[in-house]
């Protein structure tokens, strides 16, 4: 089935100028971009996104960095697209990723790790939803 899944070029990876190395992978991939900007998230922006962390030790680390620069946000569609975009990324941990994933070979750490995907469907639709207007996105059936 056709599914939509969210994705994030991180802050580090923006500064590497890795941001089309990593849009040519996703649609290698067989993904499909249908919609994608570039922002610069506040604190408060950062600490909605990732509300399910706060509290974590980690948590203060991580809103400093995703707000320490620019970021890409993409909707990425395709078959099965959450799991797929999981697999390319690899796991959190880039030391723990499989070859050829994106974390593997561009991540520089489990903070500094590139690439943001959403876990699950339900993940997907709100963090598209924290974005994205419907109108923004483009079907590209
Ligand atoms: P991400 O997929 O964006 O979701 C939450 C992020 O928190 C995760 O990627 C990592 O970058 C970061 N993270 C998760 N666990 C840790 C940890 N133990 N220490 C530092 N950062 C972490």
């Amino acid at each position: 089935t056709i599914e939509r899944t969210f994705s994030i070029v991180k802050p580090d990876a923006v500064k590497r100028n890795l941001i089309g190395a990593i849009y040519n992978r996703i649609e290698k991939a067989g993904l499909r971009v249908v919609a994608a900007k570039m922002i610069r998230m506040d604190a408060d922006k950062a600490k909605g996104f990732y509300a399910e962390h706060e509290g974590k030790p980690f948590f203060d680390d991580l809103v400093a960095f995703m707000t320490s620069g620019p970021v890409m946000v993409q909707v990425l569609e395709g078959d099965n697209a959450v799991v797929r975009y999981r697999e390319l990324m690899g796991k959190t941990n880039p030391e723990e990723a499989a070859c050829g994933t994106l974390r593997a070979d561009y991540a520089l750490s489990l903070r500094h790790n590139s690439v943001h995907g959403a876990d699950s469907p339900e993940s997907a639709a709100r963090e598209i939803a924290y974005f994205f207007a419907d109108d923004e996105m483009c079907s590209r059936d």
